[in-house]
């Protein structure tokens, strides 16, 4: 193959590609090239904890069964099933010409279902809105026209639906001509609404606390922190000048501010915390640029006070006390990022210097100081926020991510032990290497994500688990040397990534059900109406199809309840004709598909990380084994709203590999002992401890976070005090002494994901909100689909593109494509 074709398949990575608004701030050129490389030798040297394996050749599974399955063989059980599911197939048709619909489901295992239709034009700076509220309280089967509740005002649908617990909604109205706006809130699930006047105009989404769903936060439009204790009937503002607030654990707020200063100001902020509801705020931190939380750690990134460096501090507890990472600094075109965190550890990325898309990830210890590096050349633009990296939450410590090659092109990884090792995915049994392979029989692979969405592949899913549906793995993905530009197919995993088929040829949207007892699809056909919804009992080896409509609609996107333990899933799309343009939603139940409830004999024992069935110490992932009670593939009954993932945990002996480098120590290549760093003998070391002394009394070794090994071969060392060498050249003397002040960096990952696709005549949106990390304890609640005609009139007609977000990002060209929409998701 010539090398021009091979480009052209390639996905190869450009730096404007992935250009989305969130610019943070003018690139600062001219930084000091010696201060920085000499922050990665210091980087590379004390933090390793395993080589990055990207390149190296995925480890053998000799002993693993290999399912034959080819799409359509042996798969006739599936057949018949039309006249059962037809008779629970309901429609409802909105008589509604709205552009955007959004839907929130309140409440688990309650069936009711909110959706919000919004009709906006906007003429010059002035709007004309028009919203409609249905109500539905059997899964989607039917709605009812409740928009008399909020007396017709226009709601913001940007902001979406915020779902509080035990049946809490509050909608955030836009009362035109006055200063202030109108909040709409219920306690019972929706029945009914009250009208609550603020005196303020909200900038984004009001807040529950995590921990009081009675307790709001609200950031107004002039950056004044309002709050209110009573569900909204009473509103006090807190502070002035307020750049972000997140709630933390117990009620406790965590907010930056610069009272005389802007939010444009970083590195000159303040982080702010308050337990009693602003009644105290104390400055826990300060030369903050920017703030975030993960798990239990609460991290600031601080300047350095050396030109326009900054590091990043952490603190577990609640910003008391800090210490600092043991991460290279960054400057100003630089951005840290937390991928993802417990209470555990977490996984840290560091963007590179300059403009080159990738990064480096680390792992963290347990206190969240020590760093280990994990990844290198990992794929994460600067300018729109796209990374691949995905916790795949149906097996404990595997991730999936995207690594960017010197040729410019994107490899996906896997990583099984949480960070430890990174290795390309197993080729799926009998597919072929495309054309970006060198060499047609060996490949790997390559999941797309959301790099790909951004690239505007037609790539309609982001890779989808569930951790009730143990091991189930589904993602769109392309086989080949590197991420092809080709179009995706369907790819399913049932062990966690270790082994993959091909399910589906072509893009889908697909939904999990019943605790991956079912599986539902619907093939994404830009500008073709459809009628067909595919679906699988075997974790996608045979697909059944069934009509769901004789007069087809064009699609938008499926909807089921939030955690997979649904049978009722909707399919979401519109009718268009020269006399009609409708929205509809066909809801299936597929109870009559699976009949009988599941027993003893449809479940199976399976190990999980299982390679050698010989080997004691097979499966042991972390320091224990798992073994999980799985749905027979051939069984083809229902799990059950109530089913429970069932595991049988053993421990498993302690290896090396068990422990990471302490704090000064460091492994050598191709060994898992930990030696003393040379730069600590006579040298002063740059990063340190700021805590009690007893923390730096170390044996070289630290057990992974996580890892519950148990005897087995022990580091034996003698606990050597290093407290006497902690000086650092990068902090300022000040900040030495004074050990409780602050600093900090890092931020949230992506809370929210836009997508949009274009359909017909329209553009459809689709809107999910996905809150990340542990704060949120109302997680998935939205889907926003939206598509209009009008829509590109008034793309055709606006001056500036006008100043709503989601109105300037439609896609051009029939893709999808993903965006963070919220300020809180910058990661710098
Ligand atoms: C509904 O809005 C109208 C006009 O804005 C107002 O006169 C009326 O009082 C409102 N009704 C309720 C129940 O809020
Ligand atoms: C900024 O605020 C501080 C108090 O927070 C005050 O002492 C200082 O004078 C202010 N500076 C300006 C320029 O207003
Ligand atoms: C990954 O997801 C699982 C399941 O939701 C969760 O238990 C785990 O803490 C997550 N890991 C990280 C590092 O966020
Ligand atoms: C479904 O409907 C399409 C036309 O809308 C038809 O071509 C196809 O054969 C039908 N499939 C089944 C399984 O009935
Ligand atoms: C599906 O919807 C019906 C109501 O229409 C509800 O009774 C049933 O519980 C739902 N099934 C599941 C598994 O949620
Ligand atoms: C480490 O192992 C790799 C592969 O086995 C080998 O190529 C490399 O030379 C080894 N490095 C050292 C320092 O031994």
């Amino acid at each position: 193959m010539g090398p021009s074709l091979r480009a052209l398949l390639l996905l190869s990575f450009s730096a404007l590609a992935a250009a989305t608004d969130f610019q943070p701030g003018a690139k600062a050129s001219g930084r000091s090239f010696l201060k920085r490389a000499h922050a990665e030798q210091k980087a590379a040297s004390i933090i390793r904890r395993s080589l990055p394996a990207w390149l190296s050749p995925p480890r053998s599974h000799a002993t693993r069964r290999r399912r034959s399955v080819e799409l359509g063989e042996n798969c006739k059980a599936l057949q018949g099933y039309d006249a059962k599911l037809a008779g629970n197939t309901h429609s409802y048709i909105f008589n509604d010409l709205s552009g955007s619909v959004s839907l929130a489901w309140v409440g688990d295992g309650t069936g009711v279902i909110l959706a919000l239709t919004t009709f906006r034009v906007p003429f010059f700076m002035l709007r004309l809105g028009q919203s409609k509220l249905y109500r539905s309280e059997d899964y989607g089967k039917s709605f009812e026209d409740v928009t008399s509740l909020i007396n017709n005002t226009f709601i913001r649908s940007e902001f979406g639906i915020a779902i509080g617990n035990s049946g809490k909604v509050i909608l955030t109205g836009e009362v035109s001509g006055s200063y202030g706006s109108r909040i709409f809130v219920s306690h019972d699930f929706g029945r009914s609404f009250t009208p609550r006047d603020l005196a303020f105009v909200p900038m984004m989404q009001i807040t529950y606390s995590p921990d009081d769903s009675n307790a709001l936060l609200a950031l107004s439009s002039s950056n004044e922190l309002w709050l209110s204790e009573d569900f909204g009937n009473n509103w006090k503002k807190i502070h002035d000048m307020v750049c972000l607030v997140k709630w933390g654990r117990k009620n406790t707020i965590f907010f930056t501010a610069n009272y005389n200063g802007s939010c444009n100001d970083r590195g000159m902020l303040e982080l702010k915390r308050t337990t009693d509801y602003g009644k105290n705020i104390k400055t826990v931190a300060s030369k903050i640029y920017s703030f975030g939380q993960g798990g239990r750690f609460l991290f600031a990134s601080v300047m350095t006070g050396k030109g326009t460096l900054r590091m990043i501090h952490v603190s577990v507890d609640q910003g008391e006390t800090w210490n600092m990472a043991q991460l290279p600094p960054v400057g100003h075109e630089q951005f840290y990022s937390i991928l993802a965190a417990n209470d555990e550890m977490v996984f840290m990325h560091v963007d590179e210097p300059g403009d080159t898309g990738f990064g480096t990830i680390y792992v963290s210890d347990d206190r969240g100081t020590v760093y280990s590096k994990s990844l290198e050349r990992h794929l994460y633009t600067t300018t729109g926020a796209d990374t691949d990296f995905t916790n795949a939450t149906s097996l404990r410590g595997v991730f999936l991510t995207s690594v960017l090659a010197k040729d410019k092109s994107v490899h996906s990884v896997v990583s099984f032990d949480q960070g430890g090792e990174w290795v390309p995915l197993r080729k799926p049994a009998y597919s072929k290497c495309d054309a970006t392979a060198g060499d047609p029989d060996k490949c790997s692979l390559h999941i797309h994500a959301a790099y790909s969405i951004a690239m505007k592949l037609n790539v309609p899913m982001l890779p989808l688990t569930e951790p009730n549906a143990v091991g189930l793995i589904l993602a769109h993905g392309s086989v080949g040397d590197s991420m092809s530009m080709m179009e995706p197919d369907v790819y399913v995993s049932d062990d966690g990534g270790y082994t993959w088929i091909k399910a589906l040829v072509g893009p889908h949207h697909y939904a999990i059900l019943d605790s991956g007892g079912l599986i539902v699809a619907v093939e994404d056909r830009p500008n073709r109406p459809i009628s067909e919804i595919k679906f699988s009992t075997d974790e996608g080896q045979c697909w059944g199809v069934y009509n769901f409509t004789k007069d087809p609609i064009y699609f938008t996107g499926l909807a089921s309840e939030p955690g997979a333990r649904s049978m009722n899933v909707s399919v979401w799309g519109y009718r268009d004709s020269l006399l009609s343009q409708y929205w509809i939603s066909t809801t299936i139940d597929f109870k009559e598909l699976l009949t009988r409830d599941c027993g003893e004999h449809d479940y199976v024992q399976w190990l999980a990380h299982s390679d050698d069935i010989s080997d004691p110490d097979d499966g042991c992932m972390l320091g224990y084994k798992e073994k999980f009670l799985r749905l027979r593939k051939d069984s083809v009954c229902w799990n059950g709203r109530h089913y429970q993932v069932t595991t049988q945990p053993t421990l498993c002996q302690c290896t090396l590999d068990d422990f990471l480098c302490d704090f000064g120590y460091y492994r050598q290549e191709n060994s898992s002992e930990c030696v003393e760093q040379p730069d600590l003998k006579g040298k002063v070391l740059e990063f340190c401890l700021h805590g009690k002394e007893e923390q730096l009394q170390t044996s070289g070794y630290r057990k992974i976070p996580g890892d519950k090994c148990e005897g087995g071969k022990m580091p034996e060392r003698k606990e050597i005090d290093l407290s006497v060498r902690c000086v650092s050249d990068l902090v300022a003397p000040e900040f030495q002494i004074v050990s409780r002040s602050s600093k900090s960096v890092a931020i949230v990952i992506t809370v929210i994901v836009v997508m949009l696709l274009s359909v017909a005549a329209g553009v459809v949106f689709i809107k999910k909100y996905v809150c990340g990390g542990s704060v949120w304890n109302v997680p998935h609640r939205f889907l926003v689909h939206r598509y209009s005609v009008l829509q590109q009139h008034v793309e055709d007609n606006a001056a500036d593109g006008m100043d709503d977000p989601l109105e300037t990002n439609h896609t051009q060209n029939g893709k999808i494509e993903f965006h963070d929409d919220s300020d809180e998701d910058l990661l710098e």
